[in-house]
């Protein structure tokens, strides 16, 4: 999540936590200047908004792209879709782009159907959960018309969900304390579904009674396992043992396993714990490393085991990679404690030519670090069970950038270099339970906010997601993250020594410097092939297609930021047209484009629509009824600013065919 709106709603405060990027300075960042120009000019309507910004640039300029365009075709042969803003979503012509699923539809056969105004945590339990963000598809029997639908549903917006409980006071939006029964709610909101999906007649369906169907929540019974499973600074006054939770928190980005396992990354996880800690409390300094407790939440006033001045250890149980069997939907969810803990985005992962299997993870603060984890264990193909508890045993590596374009993957590892007893690690427990103060002591590279890291089979590459860091300033600037006040993110490419996905070293180059590049002072590094529809900001998620090809999507995008919401660009990465890219589909103002992933037919794309209408309360369109749902002719309270859902979308070629050739 990433919304630059106001700090009334809690979503921004889960963003803002005084972390080691936090500038005290009243300095004006370029953010502020980027938004000072957006905001003189009039971006109410979509086409508009694209003319204004083509204004910037001059005739020149125009004419030698158009030149440059000429000789680099991007290798993405769909008709590029407008930038701009409205209500609605977009996709390329010749594609249709369905919602499959939205916050609330029924995922059991006996689930009741979706009502706001007469919700209980018992509905919500067996509905598909609010805010989706990670999508995954696991195959059936092979079948890429026939599967499982993973998806995470990293947070809750109390403010887009309730009705009744937002009021205006002096101008300003205010949301209501929350009760017992909310609480409840929210926390069956949360987690993740697996959800049977089919394609029938070139539609896909739900199988609402699949019978692999499945709702994970924050109550969820789950298992500790790995190198910090049964540790004292685990335990709590519910469980003595150390090794079992309930529930994850905040699933942003994750994965599937190539043993076909879903994976869960837990992220913004401060925002949940409330109350105080002594300053001289044993996980003081832990916790202030990851900004616990932030209490953006309001849990802890109802469950004790969220409040830390009566349940000190819970937030060390949180942070964590969760890793669930979805071919027994009674199994428990692991969480996997050799992947360290911090604020995870996601677990892509790759199976190495020696049969390792790579994991590569992001740590999504200013300032904080890439890692891999690479297991200890190779993947047995032809049984699916001796690969289920290979995220046990493994190493994990800390990334850091040298000037040169060189990196090097350095091992946390209990006992090497600084991470020994006298720095406070006995164990390899409390290497992964406080991984970035393992990471300071080793040097890592300060990263400008990682995302989603994706390996490609294809080509060998990895590609970096590093979203935005408005706190970098100027004698903080490296190679690796080059832009100070860097408001719109970048996109870093690494080479791994050999292609081999387990080196310990390699080459890297920045692919993408984000931004609008006919604004000089921003910086931006896209080909001049590019259109004023095709470049963005803030790279978040990402995916790569089976013909290795980048497609991105966007969190931050906005009538303020960039003139555009969110979407999902193709980016060519290879040959002349390297660094173009096309915008392909674009989300409901107020959104967040979240997923992307590709069928492994490559002809469904299914993308995530995240909070569409957060923010919307500044968007004349969200005065009247959203094109997710016109709610107006279903409950009568309805108010402008009551809920659109959040939804995945199936996108998918008229006719059939893959996505793009
Ligand atoms: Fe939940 Fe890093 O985005
Ligand atoms: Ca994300
Ligand atoms: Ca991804």
């Amino acid at each position: 999540m990433n919304q630059p709106h106001d700090q009334k709603f809690r979503t921004s405060m889960l963003e803002e936590n005084d972390g080691p990027g936090h500038n005290p300075t009243d300095n004006r960042t370029m953010g502020d200047i980027i938004a000072r120009r957006f905001s003189r000019r009039s971006f109410l309507q979509g086409s508009l908004a694209v003319s204004a910004i083509a204004a910037t640039v001059s005739p020149i300029a125009i004419l030698l792209a158009d030149d440059a365009r000429a000789a680099s075709a991007s290798a993405f042969s769909f008709d590029e879709i407008e930038a701009g803003i409205d209500d609605k979503h977009h996709v390329a012509a010749g594609y249709d782009a369905e919602v499959l699923l939205r916050w609330g539809d029924p995922i059991f056969a006996d689930a009741p159907e979706f009502d706001p105004t007469n919700q209980s945590a018992e509905a919500q339990g067996k509905q598909f959960g609010y805010n989706n963000d990670y999508v995954g598809y696991v195959e059936l029997e092979g079948s890429s018309e026939h599967g499982l639908l993973v998806v995470n549903h990293e947070y809750t917006n109390e403010h887009l969900m309730f009705p009744g409980i937002v009021k205006i006071v002096e101008g300003k939006i205010e949301v209501a304390p929350a009760d017992q029964k909310r609480v409840d709610i929210e926390m069956a909101a949360h987690g993740g579904s697996i959800v049977e999906i089919r394609k029938e007649a070139g539609k896909w369906q739900v199988v609402r009674d699949g019978k692999l169907n499945r709702r994970i929540t924050s109550t969820t019974e789950m298992q500790l396992t790995g190198p910090a499973a049964g540790h004292d600074r685990l335990k709590t006054n519910a469980d003595a043992t150390g090794t079992k939770v309930f529930g994850t928190l905040n699933n942003c980005a994750g994965g599937v396993t190539p043993w076909g396992t879903y994976i869960m990354a837990e992220e913004n996880f401060h925002g949940y714990f409330g109350g105080e800690l002594a300053a001289d409390h044993p996980e003081a300094a832990n916790y202030k490393r990851l900004g616990v407790p932030e209490g953006t939440y309001e849990w802890f006033k109802f469950y004790d085991r969220f409040d830390v001045s009566k349940e000190p250890n819970e937030p060390n149980r949180f942070g964590w990679v969760v890793e669930v069997d979805v071919n027994d939907p009674n199994s428990m969810p692991k969480k996997r404690t050799a992947l360290g803990r911090f604020k995870h985005e996601g677990a892509e992962s790759i199976v190495a030519a020696d049969g390792r299997v790579v994991f590569y993870l992001g740590d999504d603060e200013r300032f904080d670090y890439v890692y891999k984890f690479v297991t200890s264990g190779k993947f047995n193909p032809n049984d699916r069970a001796a690969n289920l508890d290979l995220l046990d045993e493994g190493t994990l590596y800390v990334a850091k950038f040298a000037e040169d374009g060189s990196f090097a993957w350095l091992p946390l590892v209990q006992g090497e270099g600084p991470l020994t007893a006298d720095n406070g690690f006995v164990s390899q427990a409390d290497v992964v339970i406080e991984t970035r103060r393992a990471g300071d002591l080793l040097g890592a590279t300060k990263m400008d906010r990682p995302e989603d890291i994706q390996p490609n089979a294809v080509n060998g590459k990895v590609y970096v997601m590093l979203t935005n860091n408005t706190k970098r300033k100027a004698d903080q600037v490296d190679a690796a993250n080059p832009r100070a006040e860097n408001a719109f993110g970048h996109i870093i490419e690494l080479i791994e020594d050999g292609s081999d996905f387990t080196a310990t070293k390699g080459k890297w180059e920045v692919l993408l410097k984000c931004g609008d590049p006919s604004v000089a002072e921003v910086g931006a590094s896209f080909s001049t092939s590019t259109t004023q529809n095709g470049w963005f900001g803030m790279p978040d998620n990402c995916a790569v297609d089976s013909a290795g090809r980048l497609w991105v999507s966007t969190d931050g995008n906005s009538p303020k930021a960039t003139g555009r919401t969110d979407g999902l660009w193709a980016v060519d990465t290879e040959g002349e047209a390297r660094a173009t890219s096309k915008l392909f589909f674009r989300v409901p103002v107020g959104a967040e484009m979240c997923g992307p992933l590709f069928t492994p037919d490559d002809q469904t794309a299914f993308v995530a629509v995240q909070h569409p209408a957060d923010g919307g309360e500044d968007w004349e369109g969200f005065g009247r009824p959203s094109y997710y749902e016109d709610l107006s002719t279903r409950w009568p309270d309805f108010k402008p600013n009551m809920p659109v859902r959040p939804a995945v979308v199936a996108i998918t070629k008229q006719g059939g065919g893959k996505i793009a050739v």
